[in-house]
């Protein structure tokens, strides 16, 4: 019987797309009852893209667009792909997934593809799945991307909702290398799913929890309890950071970059905070972008990537949370 030989994961490129319209707090309050400082104080948002269906443009080209130029800058095509995961919440279609036709837009076939759902966590938890895939011996090349096309998800006229969140992808593809210390050291994925009801998206009447008064928006569009979410984003990115250093041994010092969701500027504060996260360890892009749910992690991994802020033999850790309730974390010595 052949022996497994034990293998590392590592990142050979990263992408990210967004779409050209912006979203301004300005272009809210003028359709509805909030104000840019409202927006800014609370959330630290001051713009978000979105989609402009009159350009043709859709969730699944997003994503496809996020792929697409993680493959160019890993210098590799879809046919090089073994699978294709791609974390979504608001994809066209359940069936066919749009992992499928995202591999066909790029050419991957025959290579394995599915959709994922974990909403915020989606990038994270892909990124977990897709290095143990790797790790397992079955697959060489993994094509992971998130993406969110929330202004599809949100009811425009919905100000507790509508104002948070924004449309992108975030993309990486992970190869097989020899080093078995290079990839996801430390990972987890975690969900309490009888805390549901404080961030869905219902298709009928008949989804809504039972009891609880709905705030109205159309069927098909997101609900939160902002401030329950609030509260366990604060106690769980705390939690899963301490985690994962505790677990692994590192010290905020042996980190490089904490890439965190994108949810709330407050949010993240409070975790550098409580935690003692130094500013220039913790990237920010949530003014410009907003929360775009599974796109977010990625798009944030990516703009540092590009940046040159990420170099070989450094250690990363993506950190997520989201609807579900879900919350996850990847400790990647890149
Ligand atoms: N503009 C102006 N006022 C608004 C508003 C808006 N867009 N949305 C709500 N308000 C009002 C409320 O009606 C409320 O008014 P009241 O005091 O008269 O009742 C007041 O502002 C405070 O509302 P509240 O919900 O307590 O605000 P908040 O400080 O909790 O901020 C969120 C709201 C949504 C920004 C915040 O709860 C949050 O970020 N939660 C986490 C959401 C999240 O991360 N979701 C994604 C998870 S992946």
């Amino acid at each position: 019987m052949a022996t497994q030989v034990p293998c590392g994961v590592r990142i050979a490129g990263c992408g990210s797309a967004v779409p050209e319209k912006r979203l301004t707090n300005a272009d809210l309050a003028a359709m509805m009852d909030t104000s840019d400082e409202w927006i800014r104080q609370r959330t630290g948002i001051r713009e978000r893209r979105v989609l402009d269906p009159d350009r043709g443009e859709s969730q699944l080209w997003l994503a496809t667009e996020g792929l697409r130029t993680a493959l160019d800058d890993a210098g590799m095509a879809g046919s090089d792909l073994d699978l294709v995961i791609h974390a979504s919440v608001t994809s066209e279609m359940t069936c066919p997934s749009n992992a499928c036709r995202i591999a066909a837009a790029l050419d991957a076939q025959p290579a394995g593809a599915f959709d994922l759902v974990a909403a915020c966590c989606g990038f994270v938890y892909a990124m977990n799945v897709a290095d143990s895939l790797i790790r397992s011996g079955r697959y060489r090349s993994v094509g992971v991307v998130g993406c969110d096309a929330m202004s599809t998800a949100v009811d425009p006229t919905d100000r507790s909702v509508a104002i948070l969140f924004g449309d992108a992808a975030g993309a990486a593809i992970l190869v097989r290398d020899d080093d078995p210390n290079r990839g996801c050291i430390h990972q987890t994925m975690n969900a309490d799913g009888r805390t549901w009801p404080s961030l869905f998206i219902p298709r009928a009447s008949s989804d809504l929890p039972a009891g609880r008064e709905d705030s109205g928006a159309r069927m098909g569009t997101l609900r939160m309890d902002g401030r329950e979410v609030y509260k366990f984003a604060v106690g769980k990115f705390r939690e899963v950071i301490e985690e994962a250093l505790s677990t692994t041994g590192l010290a905020v010092d042996d980190i490089s970059q904490f890439i965190c969701h994108q949810s709330n500027i407050r949010i993240i504060e409070s975790a550098m905070d409580k935690i003692g996260l130094p500013a220039e360890k913790v990237y920010v892009n949530i003014d410009r972008y907003g929360n775009s749910s599974a796109g977010s992690v990625g798009l944030c991994l990516d703009q540092l990537w590009k940046a040159g802020k990420i170099s070989a033999g450094e250690t990363i850790i993506l950190v997520a949370f989201g609807g579900g309730l879900t919350w996850s974390s990847g400790v990647w010595n890149v």
